[in-house]
């Protein structure tokens, strides 16, 4: 006697006696060959739809069929068990509240979720037949959604930088496959997949292997590709240079603009003075991207070695220097030594000096009157003859300003102090 052909079952079937039951149909049961076959109804089901597993070519005198999930059919794997005579259905551990059986041992799954994909086992038990019972084997799969492909870098520099795609979603049961360019991967050691051939590492990107790159998801109920990703291949830096309308201005007098070389819309722009970042002050005027440095008013106190240095995600590079000349001056000129009194005898030894670029040409005057040119004016022992206003001026010619010394005060020599 089968265990489930005689007195029908009461609903209160124990766990110890359903184990009883699994053991028993095993070890009564050795594979048979699968006449039965199982439809799933729709043929394509997506996640949460309802899918009806029909079961074709039912032997007679049913008694019962059992539903596994998995090919395995033991206690872990049982899902549901319909008995005819009883009409009563079991429940085991492999059940997850979405499955009915139905009295034509068809199996309806609700909600479908991907856990539900796999292979599922029918077990049909006859009445009166102690030895065999009929199997048959179905695997489900659900439609494969469209999938995506995520990238570690979308832009990754020429040649060095290795690239994962990966395709989403990860998935059981689906194979994963690539296209480049519309075609199947060609064989390279630049291009490795990973053991499921979800993921595609890409080592040292170059124009060949920029893409597009699609994805597809496929199993025995369907397919689909994703949409194609382009790697933007990020190029060598180049060096930049700095070009100025004016690289010897005057002193309040010019208005200097830098500008880095070349222009590119990616690249981020930074400057550098005298070797340090350049200091924010609403002086110095930086249009867009700070390509082009602005200096309003330009002083000498701008004199200095510029670079500008080109920035991308990945790297930097920073042109020569070049070099700000600011033309200034002269500023007013003082005598050296100040002093104005001196014993008859000594000797006069004055400078004259005023800041300027390039220096300045000295020229030294007696009453106003031309005396000699040169920074330093030298007389041995003075006598009182030498007496009188002494001043100095200074001259740029290449800002073509002159400057002369306060006479009154510094230049003046009022000749023999006798002690
Ligand atoms: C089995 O029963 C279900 C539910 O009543 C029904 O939808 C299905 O068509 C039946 N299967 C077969 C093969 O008749
Ligand atoms: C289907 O399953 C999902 C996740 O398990 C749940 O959020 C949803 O409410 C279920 N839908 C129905 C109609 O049962
Ligand atoms: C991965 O793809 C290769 C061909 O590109 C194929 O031969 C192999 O069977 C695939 N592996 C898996 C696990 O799908
Ligand atoms: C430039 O600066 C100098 C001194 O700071 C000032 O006298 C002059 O007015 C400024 N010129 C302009 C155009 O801002
Ligand atoms: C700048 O980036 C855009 C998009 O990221 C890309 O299409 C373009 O080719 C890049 N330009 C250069 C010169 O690299
Ligand atoms: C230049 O800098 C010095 C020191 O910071 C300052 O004293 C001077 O006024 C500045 N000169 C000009 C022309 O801005």
């Amino acid at each position: 006697m089968g265990p489930l052909s005689a007195p029908p079952y009461t609903l209160h079937i124990t766990w110890k006696e359903l184990l009883l039951t699994a053991s028993l149909l095993i070890f009564w049961n050795p594979p048979t060959t699968a006449q039965v076959t199982i439809e799933a109804q729709p043929a394509k089901v997506s996640e949460g739809k309802d899918v009806l597993l029909l079961v074709h070519n039912l032997p007679q005198n049913l008694a019962a069929c059992i539903w596994y999930k998995g090919q395995i059919m033991d206690l872990q794997h049982y899902i549901t068990a319909y008995v005819i005579d009883a009409e009563t259905i079991i429940f085991g551990p492999a059940y997850s509240g979405r499955e009915t059986v139905y009295s034509n041992a068809s199996l309806l799954i609700q909600n479908v979720t991907q856990k539900d994909t796999g292979s599922y086992t029918i077990h049909i038990i006859q009445r009166g037949d102690k030895t065999k019972g009929v199997t048959g084997h179905f695997t489900l799969y659900l439609e494969t959604p469209k999938p995506s492909i995520s990238s570690s870098n979308l832009n990754p520099r020429e040649a060095m930088e290795t690239v994962i795609l990966s395709c989403d979603p990860d998935t059981q049961d689906i194979s994963y496959l690539w296209w480049i360019n519309g075609q199947s991967l060609p064989i390279s050691h630049k291009l490795q997949l990973s053991k499921t051939n979800r993921t595609l590492i890409i080592f040292g990107v170059t124009k060949d292997t920029a893409g597009p790159y699609e994805c597809e998801m496929k199993n025995p109920v369907s397919s689909s590709r994703s949409d194609p990703v382009t790697l933007n291949l990020l190029l060598e830096l180049p060096k930049p240079y700095i070009t100025s309308n004016n690289f010897n201005p005057m002193e309040n007098k010019n208005v200097v603009a830098l500008t880095c070389e070349p222009k590119t819309q990616n690249y981020t722009y930074v400057w550098w003075v005298n070797g340090q970042s350049l200091p924010v002050t609403p002086r110095l005027k930086q249009p867009g991207e700070n390509r082009i440095l602005i200096l309003a008013n330009v002083t000498r106190n701008d004199t200095g070695s510029y670079e500008c240095e080109i920035q991308d995600r990945v790297g930097s590079i920073r042109s020569d220097p070049v070099t700000l000349d600011v033309l200034y001056g002269p500023d007013v000129p003082r005598i050296i030594p100040p002093f104005t009194h001196y014993h008859s005898g000594e000797n006069l030894y004055l400078s004259c000096f005023a800041d300027s670029n390039p220096p300045a040409e000295y020229t030294w005057t007696i009453n106003r009157k031309f005396l000699q040119s040169g920074q330093k004016l030298s007389i041995p022992h003075i006598t009182t003859k030498h007496s009188g206003l002494y001043g100095c001026s200074a001259r740029n010619s290449a800002t073509g300003r002159e400057k002369v010394s306060p006479p009154s005060v510094t230049g003046r020599i009022s000749g023999l102090n006798p002690i």
